[in-house]
C-alpha cells in the first residue's frame, strides 16, 4: 500500500477508536465508505491513474477497502456491546435492598375494612369464625328458620349447584348467617364471634356484585337483651365511621332467624353523601335477637341462653366510609383506582390508634 493509503487507514483507525457512540461511528462510516466518502472517491479516481499503475493501485485500494470494512464493522459490534452493558448495569436491581419507605404495595379498601372490623369487634372480645362458601340448603336456609317455599328465599337470588343423593341442591352461601349455626353446633355458649367472608347472589349492577362480602356477628349469653344489641352496634358504627355522635336508628323489620328483628340506619345527607348530619337515614345493617327456634336447632336451650346477631355488607360500608359511588372497581384490579383508594400498609392504622 502506498503512503496515502496507509495514512488513510491509520487516520480511520484513530477516529474509530475515538468514537464512543454509534452516532459518531456512523459519521465515520459515511465519511469513508459513503457515496462521497474518501475511499469511494479514491476508487472513483482509479480511472485517472496511468494505465501501467492502475492494476497495482486497484489491488491496493481493494485491500484497503477490505481492511477498513472489517475495522468499521468491528467497532460497531464493540460499541453495541458497550451500550448493552451500560443499559444492563443501569437497570440492575439489588433484590437484597430493603423496601423503600415509599409504599411497596397498597392495602385494598375491602381488606382494610375487614381489618378495621376485626380490630373493633376484637376489642369487644369477639373471636373470628369461618365456614365454607358452598353450603347445604340446611345451613344456608333450613337451620335459620327459612324452610323450603318460605317467601324469604325469594329475596336471596340464590346460585344453586347440582343436587346429589336426592338431597336439596347445595348453594353458594347467600349470606354469612350459616356460620352462626356452624359455630353454635361446635361451641358451647357463651359465644362472642364474628364472621367475615364471601357471599354470593345472582345480582349485578353499580351497587351489587354476584360475589360480595358480609360481616356477621353472634353473641350468645345469659340475660342478653335488646339493650346489649343496641349498645354493641352503636359503639361499632361510631368507631368504624369515626364519628363520635353519629346518629343511629333501630327500625323494626323482619328476618326469619331473629325475633324481634331490626334494621339499623345511620344519619347522613342524601344530597352530599356526608355521614353524621343532614337529617336523612340510610340503612346499613340487619340485626335482631336470635330466634328461639334457631337456638333449639343448634341444641341450645332458649330458656337459659339468649343472644343477638347482625349482618352487614362489607363493600357497602367501605363505599360509604370512603365516598365511593360504584362497587365494580373493587374487583377490576385497575392500578390507577388502587393507587387512589389503596391504603399505605406502613402508615399508622386504626389498629395502632387504640380502638
Ligand atoms: N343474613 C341477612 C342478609 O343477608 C343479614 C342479617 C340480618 C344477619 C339479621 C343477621 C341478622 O345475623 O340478625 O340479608
Amino acid at each position: 500500500m502506498t503512503d496515502d493509503l496507509l495514512a488513510l487507514k491509520a487516520e480511520t483507525d484513530a477516529a474509530l477508536a475515538a468514537a464512543t457512540d454509534l452516532r459518531a461511528w456512523d459519521a465515520i462510516r459515511v465519511a469513508i465508505l459513503g457515496r462521497s466518502g474518501r475511499l469511494t472517491g479514491l476508487l472513483r479516481d482509479l480511472g485517472k491513474t496511468a494505465p501501467e499503475q492502475r492494476r497495482e493501485r486497484g489491488a491496493a485500494l481493494n485491500q484497503l477497502k477490505d481492511a477498513l470494512t472489517v475495522a468499521i464493522d468491528a467497532r460497531k459490534v464493540a460499541l453495541e456491546d458497550a451500550a448493552l452493558d451500560a443499559r444492563l448495569a443501569g437497570e440492575r436491581i439489588d433484590v437484597t435492598l430493603p423496601p423503600r419507605p415509599r409504599v411497596p404495595g397498597l392495602i385494598h379498601p375491602i381488606a382494610r375494612t375487614m381489618e378495621e372490623i376485626v380490630a373493633i369487634f376484637g376489642a369487644m372480645g369477639c373471636t373470628l369464625s369461618d365456614g365454607p362458601d358452598v353450603e347445604s340448603d340446611w345451613f344456608n336456609f333450613g337451620a335459620l328458620n327459612i324452610p323450603a317455599h318460605h317467601p324469604a328465599r325469594a329475596d336471596h337470588d340464590t346460585f344453586y349447584l347440582p343436587a346429589q343423593d336426592g338431597k336439596p341442591p347445595p348453594v353458594l352461601r347467600t349470606h354469612t348467617s350459616p356460620v352462626q349455626i356452624r359455630t353454635m353446633l361446635t361451641q358451647p355458649p357463651p359465644i362472642r364471634t364474628i364472621v367475615i367472608g364471601r357471599t354470593y347472589r345472582a345480582d349485578h349492577d353499580a351497587t351489587h356484585s354476584p360475589m360480595f362480602h358480609q360481616c356477621e356477628g353472634l353473641i350468645i349469653d345469659r340475660g342478653m337483651t335488646l339493650g346489649h344489641l343496641k349498645g354493641c352496634l352503636i359503639d361499632f358504627l361510631r368507631t368504624f365511621f369515626d364519628i363520635a355522635n353519629l346518629p343511629v336508628r333501630f327500625r323494626s323489620s323482619y328476618f326469619p332467624f331473629t325475633e324481634p328483628s331490626m334494621e339499623v340506619d345511620i344519619g347522613w345527607n342524601r344530597r352530599t353523601g356526608e355521614l353524621g348530619k343532614g337529617g336523612d337515614w340510610l340503612e346499613i345493617l340487619g340485626s335482631g335477637m336470635v330466634h328461639p327456634r334457631v337456638l333449639a336447632n343448634c341444641g341450645i336451650d332458649p330458656r337459659e341462653w339468649q343472644g343477638f346477631a347482625w349482618g352487614m355488607g362489607v363493600e357497602r360500608v367501605t363505599m360509604l366510609k370512603h365516598g365511593m359511588a360504584d362497587l365494580r372497581p373493587f374487583y377490576e384490579s385497575d392500578l390507577r383506582w388502587l393507587r387512589h383508594y389503596g391504603f399505605n400498609p406502613l402508615a399508622p392504622t386504626m389498629l395502632h390508634e387504640g380502638v
